[in-house]
């Protein structure tokens, strides 16, 4: 297995007593010095946002939240190694640069551009050469951290670095009531077959979009490994007041069917489950959070049908509920399955309201996964930890980008 190495970055001491001296300012400035940084890297690579990074998230400021909060944690950890290694921060992070096909050489361009956003934000006499070496220094430990466990994945999967992107035909496409389109795909070039992966990874969908942007989205997987084809559920984001219908899953929605080519990666993502395991699953989802936990019973039917799993998922209705009929299918395959719904709307057979986990009985030894919206996981996290459930089996899953710095983080 990829992993990120444990032991404690070394930061010689006449560094870390500047970055200790300078963390508070830098740590007050740092959603403005991501903000500026990415203004910057755009400026001067434009390709990169047309091609690479998800727009969405820029507009939105998930992104430049999530750098600012990368940097933050791993800055503070480097002065304070009494804080908790931020491994599961570096893991989640890498698989989703491998996702997109990062690769080490890039680090040289992000490192200027987010050094000149420093600049330009705390000023030339705040960032002497002494306090810009300090802080190149903390870039660089985490910048080698991320490319050695990329190196990793890639030599993983048996590709030179950054090549993971593939075309795919679909062969199927199957609309779920709930506004949830399945669509699964096999190799396009039949002499290589798509790759093998771990229930609950990811795959980025790349799209051409009406204004020549190539734009990529992750999926989860929801079905079981082995048959070379990789399916994803994508659920239309529709406009709202203030924000506009979703890109790359509008597009999906009206263009794909049975026969045409997309471009996908290959699987990656850490929020996977132990396979080997015989211990109980709990499966805690909301919304389109169910998908990793679909593909993760599929899984089981597959190949573990007696695992004893606890599956429960909350939504406001079952017309709302993605892949509900799978579910209940998937249910009828899995002998050890527990299903518990909770709808916003009374529905016979499902508990009323929010989701309350005080009212199920969670087996102790078991790994929870959980996956949906930000507060939903901020509460199912909070709801886990009452339930006296330890961290270490908490496995969190997040469609937008990680604020480390909120309580939701995966562990
Ligand atoms: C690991 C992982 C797994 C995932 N698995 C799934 C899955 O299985 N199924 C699934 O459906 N999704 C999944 N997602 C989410 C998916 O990747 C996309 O984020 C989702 O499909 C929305 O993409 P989009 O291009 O349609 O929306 P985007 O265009 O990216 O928009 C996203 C949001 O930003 C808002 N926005 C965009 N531009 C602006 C603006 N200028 N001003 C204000 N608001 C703006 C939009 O209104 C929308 O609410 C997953 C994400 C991750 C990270
Ligand atoms: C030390 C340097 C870097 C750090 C700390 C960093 C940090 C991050 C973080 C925190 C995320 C969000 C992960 C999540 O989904 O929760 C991310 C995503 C991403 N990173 Fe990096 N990154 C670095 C270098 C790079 C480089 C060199 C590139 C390539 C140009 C890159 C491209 C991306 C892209 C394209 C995404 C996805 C963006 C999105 O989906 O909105 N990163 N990175």
């Amino acid at each position: 297995m990829n992993s990120v190495a444990r032991s404690a970055p070394e930061l010689e001491p006449h560094h870390a007593e500047l970055v200790r001296a300078t963390l508070p300012l830098v740590g007050a400035h740092v959603d403005e010095i991501t903000t500026v940084f990415y203004r910057t890297l755009f400026g001067n690579h434009p390709e990169l946002i047309r091609d690479l990074f998800n727009r969405g998230n820029q507009a939105q400021g998930d992104q430049p939240r999530a750098l600012a909060a990368a940097i933050a944690t791993f800055a503070g950890y480097l002065v304070d190694p009494e804080l908790p290694h931020p491994a599961a921060m570096l893991s989640r992070i890498g698989h989703k640069h491998a996702s997109l096909g990062v690769t080490a050489e890039q680090y040289r361009v992000v490192r200027d551009n987010l050094f000149a956003a420093i600049v330009a934000v705390l000023g030339a006499d705040v960032v002497t050469d002494a306090v810009a070496a300090a802080w190149d220094r903390v870039y660089w430990l985490m910048a080698d951290a991320l490319i050695d466990l990329e190196k990793q994945l890639y030599v993983q999967a048996g590709v030179e670095p950054g090549d993971v992107f593939r075309a795919a035909t679909v062969v199927s496409r199957i609309d779920d009531p709930a506004g949830v389109a399945v669509v699964t795909v096999e190799s396009a070039d039949p002499s290589v077959a798509l790759p093998e992966f771990i229930p609950g990874q990811y795959i980025s969908v790349g799209v051409r979009l009406p204004d020549g942007a190539r734009q990529l989205r992750q999926y989860s997987l929801v079905n079981a490994p082995g048959d070379g084809t990789l399916a994803f559920a994508v659920k239309r984001v529709a406009a709202a007041t203030g924000c506009p219908a979703g890109e790359v899953s509008t597009w999906l929605h009206d263009n794909v069917g049975v026969g045409d080519e997309l471009e996908i990666t290959l699987p990656f993502g850490d929020l996977t489950i132990d396979t080997d395991a015989i211990t109980p699953l709990v499966l805690i989802s909301a919304g389109i959070g169910a998908t990793p936990m679909i593909g993760i019973l599929e899984y089981l039917a597959a190949h573990a049908p007696h695992r004893r799993t606890l599956v429960v998922h909350a939504d406001r209705s079952p017309r709302t509920h993605p892949l509900r009929a799978r579910l209940r299918e998937l249910g009828t395959r899995l002998e050890a399955m527990t299903l518990e719904l909770w709808y916003e709307e009374r529905t016979e057979g499902a508990h009323h309201g929010l989701l309350d986990l005080s009212a199920l009985e969670l087996p102790a030894d078991a790994d929870v996964h959980v996956c949906g919206a930000t507060g939903f996981l901020q509460s199912v996290r909070n709801q886990l930890r009452d339930a006296g459930i330890p961290e270490h089996r908490i496995h969190i899953e997040q469609f937008t980008p990680t604020d480390w710095r909120l309580d939701s983080c995966p562990v």
